[in-house]
Order: C-alpha cells, then sequence, then structure tokens
C-alpha cells in the first residue's frame, strides 16, 4: 500500500521509543521507503544501531554532520510521522522552535496539512496539561494529525492516558494520510462472514466464508475517507482499524443489524456468506445421539433482496460466488434482487475459493461487465469502489 512512498520516521525520547523497530519493518513490508531522524534523547531508549539495521541505513541525530540534510530530508519526502511523540517535541514544534535535528527538520517540511502525522507518548499529567493541550489543539488545527493516545498501564506504573497508539493503527493512518480521500463523505454499510444458524445450543449450521473479502472491503472504504459500519459474522480475522464493528451471529441478526444502518447508509455492499437454511425448530437443549435424525430446514429471510425492494434505498452490491463459471446466475441475481452491481466469482477456481487473500471476480452492473484478473482481496476491495465512483458519477 506504501509502495514508491518516501516516510520520514522522527523518534523521541520516550520508552514506547523501542516500538520504532516494529514501526520501520511495517512500513517497509507496505513497501515504503523510510529514513529516521532521532532526537539525543531517544538514544537513551533505543541505539541508533538497532534502528539502523531496522532501516537498512544510517540515522540521523547531528545536525551539523550532513551540512543542509535538514533540507534535503524533507524534500523527498512524502508524509513526517513522529513516533513516539514526547510533550517537548510537540511543544517545540507548536512554538517554531528549531534547535535539534528533529525539530529543524520538522520546520522544514512544507508537506501539504495531514502529512505531519505524531503519536503522543507521555505521563496522563503531561497529556492532560492545559499548556500541553494548548500546542496539541493549535497543530491539529494546522492540519497536523494526531494518531492516539491510549488508555493503559503507563511506564511509570500507572494507569492513564498517554500509551502511544499501536502501531497497526499507525500504519492504518499513514496509508490513508496517503491515500486520495474519494469516499470522503460516503456512508458504507459492509457485511462480512458467514453466519451460523443454531439447531441446538452446541450445533449450527454455517458455511466456509473466512470474512477475507468484506473485511477488505471494508478497510479500503475507511483508507479512502468514507466512514465505514462493518456488520460482520464470526471470523478470526481482526477487523481494520477506524471501522464501526457490530457482530452478528445469525441471519437474524444480521438482518436486524443491517436494516437498522440502512437509512444512515449512501453505499451497502452485502458480501456476508449468509446461510440459505435455519433450524425450523432450534432445540433449547442439546439433541441426544439417535441411529437416524432428520432436521427440517426453513429458508432464511434474504437480506440482499429485502433491501433491494426498499422504496430508499443506497447504491447496493451483492456478491455471486458459484462453483463453476455460472456468471449467467450472477447477471439473474443482480436482475431479481433489484440490486445496482454483483460480483461474480467461481469460488471452485485456484485463488478465488475460500480462505485464501487473492479473488478472481466479475463485476457485473446495469451497464456492462468487467472481467478483473486474480487479484489481491484489496486490490479487488480497490476495483470495485473505482467501479461504484464511475457509476455514481455517471
Ligand atoms: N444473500 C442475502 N441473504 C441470504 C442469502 C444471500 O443477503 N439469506 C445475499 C448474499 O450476501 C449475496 C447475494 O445474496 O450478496 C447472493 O447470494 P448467493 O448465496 O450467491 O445466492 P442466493 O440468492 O442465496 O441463491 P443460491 O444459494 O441459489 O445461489
Amino acid at each position: 500500500m506504501l509502495k514508491g512512498k518516501s516516510i520520514l520516521l522522527g523518534i523521541t525520547g520516550s520508552v514506547a521509543a523501542y516500538k520504532s523497530i516494529d514501526i520501520i519493518k511495517r512500513l517497509r513490508q507496505e513497501g515504503a521507503s523510510v529514513r529516521v531522524i532521532m532526537t539525543e534523547a531517544s538514544t537513551r531508549f533505543v541505539t541508533p544501531l538497532s534502528i539502523e539495521l531496522a532501516v537498512g541505513e544510517p540515522v540521523y541525530t547531528d545536525m551539523f554532520k550532513l551540512p543542509l540534510s535538514h533540507v534535503s530530508l524533507p524534500a523527498g519526502a512524502d508524509l513526517f510521522l513522529v513516533a513516539p511523540a514526547t510533550a517537548n517535541c510537540i511543544g517545540k514544534y507548536a512554538q517554531g522552535i528549531a534547535d535539534d535535528m528533529l525539530s529543524t527538520t520538522l520546520l522544514a517540511f512544507s508537506g501539504q496539512p495531514g502529512r505531519v502525522l505524531m503519536a503522543p507518548a507521555m505521563n496522563w499529567r503531561m497529556y492532560e496539561n492545559p499548556i500541553f493541550k494548548k500546542n496539541l489543539d493549535y497543530l491539529a488545527s494546522l492540519g497536523v494529525q494526531f494518531i492516539g493516545p491510549e488508555r493503559g498501564s503507563l511506564a511509570c506504573g500507572e494507569e492513564g492516558i498517554g500509551r502511544m497508539a499501536d502501531i497497526e493503527k499507525l500504519l492504518e493512518s499513514v496509508i490513508a494520510a496517503l491515500t486520495e480521500q474519494d469516499l470522503a463523505g460516503e456512508n458504507v454499510l459492509v457485511t462480512a462472514g458467514p453466519t451460523r444458524e443454531y439447531i441446538d445450543p452446541v450445533r449450527y449450521i454455517t458455511n466456509r466464508s473466512s470474512g477475507k473479502m468484506g473485511y477488505a472491503l471494508a478497510q479500503t472504504a475507511g483508507r479512502r475517507g468514507a466512514e465505514v459500519t462493518l456488520v460482520s459474522g464470526p471470523v478470526s480475522i481482526r477487523p481494520p482499524e477506524g471501522v464501526d464493528v457490530i457482530l452478528a451471529e445469525s441471519s437474524r441478526d444480521m438482518y436486524t443489524a443491517v436494516m437498522d444502518n440502512i437509512p444512515m447508509s449512501s453505499l451497502f455492499i452485502m458480501s456476508a456468506a449468509v446461510a440459505d437454511f435455519m433450524a425450523a425448530e432450534p432445540k433449547t437443549s442439546k439433541i441426544e445421539k439417535k441411529d437416524k435424525f432428520s432436521l427440517n430446514l426453513l429458508k432464511t429471510t434474504d437480506i440482499l433482496e429485502a433491501v433491494g425492494r426498499l422504496k430508499k434505498r443506497p447504491f447496493t452490491v451483492g456478491f455471486s460466488a458459484e462453483t463453476g463459471p455460472r456468471i449467467d446466475r450472477a447477471r439473474k441475481k443482480l436482475a431479481a434482487k433489484n440490486i445496482d452491481m454483483i460480483v461474480f466469482n467461481d469460488v471452485s477456481k485456484e485463488g478465488s475459493g475460500f480462505d485464501v487473500d487473492t479473488n478472481e471476480v466479475v463485476i457485473i452492473d446495469r451497464e456492462g461487465e468487467r472481467k478483473l484478473p486474480v487479484m489481491k482481496k484489496v486490490e479487488v476491495a480497490a476495483a470495485i469502489f473505482d467501479r461504484i465512483l464511475e457509476l455514481k458519477g455517471g
């Protein structure tokens, strides 16, 4: 997600400085090139050598070692991340003080507003001090983005606000800051994962959906600036950062969650694999073993169809997972469920099935069809939103 992006990372003197090694690793994994500036104080918490090993080049601490590096470094950077950011560093930046390599380079960075991200880390008393708050509010009013801090146990042994934000949260904010916000203003409702239809208190009917496609859609929409609500069936993957998650176990729970949120949504994507059947009479105690047993099943409510029938509904997208090249079935579902777009995939094909990170889809809408090659699920998600924006704009 950060291929070709150049990131300046400032590390200041907080206990959280040791986490910088992981931050560098994650940024580089996403394809970014990273250059690091450390304050003197930060070198007491983590050695420059450890950081150099993570980043693969020398770190900058001394302003006078390489003349004009405080100007050349920011000139080539797309984003400036300071993590951890101490009260001292934030205070100096707010006052325009440039008395070391990091503060001088920060001042020389003239990226667009929102391209300076800071992850505060300090004792809660410092964080809640009105002097610090004033500095923070002033910088925020200029467009500096603050990520965290979080509440929890602090280095001093106290509980309170001041812990540096989680690394994945930092990474997500960096990606969002470097992504075009073309879904800003949209309220996106996404469903994901399977549902469970209980037969008795210990057994249920379900399917193999991992939720990965729906989670990728929710993550992509959030990164592109949308407000996202994710209605999720039971899955074992971590929800994307910055997304409201509503857990829904059965198709009935999912129906209720969707209907409650549809009025606030401008875009609805039904990627969940809702169980088609539920027990006609679920038992309240465990069914005992018998030689033969038959189960009466009823059809579950078709959530997508119910949304398609609404008088006023958002732009609505469904999925059509088929076992074989049955694109005709997807086309029929688009019309029958009265929706705007359906995404067809053949789950029996390699790279397109359950629990994999890739998918091969055809996007079908009222104007035509687009066959995409095998792609990562986040790339499929991006292509779906690109097409939605084209259709909404046209
Ligand atoms: N869907 C739904 N509620 C259901 C079943 C399906 O909202 N009870 C949605 C799915 O989330 C998907 C679309 O309908 O977006 C198509 O689902 P799919 O299982 O492919 O088709 P069905 O309509 O269930 O028909 P069939 O099982 O015969 O293929």
